[in-house]
């Protein structure tokens, strides 16, 4: 992939004011957003922009939670905000390209519940060890370096891994998988006839991995897919082919972007970092103010129909950009919202959504985070940032340090 999503978005007109004309690829929102969310939650609790043609970013958790709540008045037909709200070859709602992240009601439930047994804590722990051993071998390679990127050398590389074995496919296709999740989820302010190509590769991989597995079917995901019935029918190939894009684009950035927050996090917060160490049954708790704190996803909506919404004149396929990692650092809902706190005993924050959509892949997510964690703290009990200015931030919906520059010390 040649194209630098933020050296595009560094060539955009620059934002004056977030309140009026938000882009949430604008370099100061990519490299910090907490000031200016805090700022519009202040003065203008749902701003507006006419980028993208047109859409609104409510910050509060209350507005985020009810249109999060309200499938009647947003549809989830498009949750990635880019410049064609209709793209020619998209499957139509209730469905969408992506099922069930696409999908509305009623069929957005047939959708979730055929997937969910597949992330059941059942299925989900009996990978741990798996995790653990790919975390292992990720660090092996770093040998005896004392300073790397723990970005793109290690925390880039869980998720493809797991996700590549969930799927059934070769995991040495790693840097293809970082390649779509970039097209979908970072390449969104490019025009349509110049996105649009970009997919066609995605689209080549996942036919010809269904293919092979309808010729090899085998214990994996896709096979799943292929072969579950409902009411004695088989999946199309479009419902197939949209949940297993959606299992690879969930599953990689989003937790990449988690477990790279959190290395960043520890790496400047050294009194964070020793609790840890010391007191290792604190992980899960520490894991849910990592995922509040620097929540990585921010999925959209669309308006239904014009509707008046808190004042706000919304139209019809308006995109609603929903808040989540916004939602977690409002005031009102989370005492010391922008205060980190490892051992916060009341935490129950959006990370993972809100309403029907909320992550099918939690339970997964989870351990990931901590078994990548665990196993960098118990190889690496101390280190910090060699170059703060070098960490890189991806721009667009799903948020988390790319280059993360370390120090390791004895
Ligand atoms: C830290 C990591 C993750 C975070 C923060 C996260 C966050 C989210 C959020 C906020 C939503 C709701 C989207 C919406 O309302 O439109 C969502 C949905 C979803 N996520 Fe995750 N996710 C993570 C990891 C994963 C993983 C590892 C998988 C699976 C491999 C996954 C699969 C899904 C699916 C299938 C949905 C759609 C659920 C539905 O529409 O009913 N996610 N996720």
């Amino acid at each position: 992939m040649t194209i630098d999503a933020e050296a595009e978005a560094d060539a955009k007109r620059p934002v004056v004011d977030f309140a009026t004309d938000w882009d949430h690829t604008d370099p100061a929102w990519v490299s910090n957003p907490y000031p200016i969310w805090d700022d519009l939650r202040a003065r203008c609790p749902v701003a507006h922009t006419d980028r993208y043609a047109a859409g609104w970013f409510p910050t509060t958790h209350e507005m985020v939670a009810e249109i999060a709540n309200d499938t009647e008045h947003f549809t989830s037909r498009m949750v990635v905000v880019t410049n064609n709200k209709f793209p020619p070859n998209a499957p139509p709602a209730p469905m969408g390209g992506a099922p069930p992240i696409t999908s509305d009601p009623p069929f957005h439930q047939f959708a979730r519940r055929l997937i969910l047994p597949a992330f059941a804590p059942g299925p989900v722990n009996a990978m741990e060890d798996q995790v653990r051993a790919l975390c292992a071998k990720h660090l092996d390679a770093l040998g005896d370096l004392k300073e790397f990127d723990a970005g793109s050398q290690y925390a880039q590389y869980i998720s493809p891994g797991v996700i590549a074995k969930m799927l059934g496919f070769p995991e040495a296709n790693e840097d293809l998988f970082r390649d779509f999740v970039h097209v979908v989820l970072d390449l969104v302010d490019l025009a349509p006839e110049e996105r649009g190509p970009l997919f066609l590769p995605m689209a080549e991989y996942f036919n010809a991995q269904i293919e092979d597995h309808v010729a090899h079917p085998r214990d994996d995901f896709t096979s799943y897919l292929l072969n579950v019935e409902f009411n004695g029918e088989k999946l199309s190939l479009e419902h197939v082919r949209g949940t297993m894009v959606l299992t690879l684009v969930a599953g990689i950035d989003t937790t990449w972007s988690a477990i790279g927050s959190s290395i960043w996090h520890l790496a400047q917060h050294p009194e964070d970092l020793a609790r840890l160490v010391n007191e290792p049954e604190l992980m899960p708790i520490a894991i849910e103010e990592f995922l509040r704190f620097y929540a990585p996803v921010t999925m959209a909506r669309l308006v239904k129909e014009d509707l008046d919404f808190h004042g706000c004149p919304m139209k019809k396929d308006d995109w609603v950009l929903l808040g989540f990692p916004a939602a977690n650092r409002d005031p009102e809902a989370f005492v010391d919202a922008d205060r980190f706190i490892i051992d916060r005993a009341v935490n129950r924050h959006a990370a993972f959504g809100l309403g029907i959509h909320r992550c099918v892949g939690s339970n997964l997510a989870r351990m990931e985070l901590r078994v990548a964690l665990e196993e960098f703290i118990a190889r690496y009990p101390r280190f910090e940032l060699s170059d703060a200015s070098g960490v890189t931030w991806a721009p667009g919906q799903v948020r988390g340090p790319r280059r993360i520059p370390l120090r390791i010390n004895a």
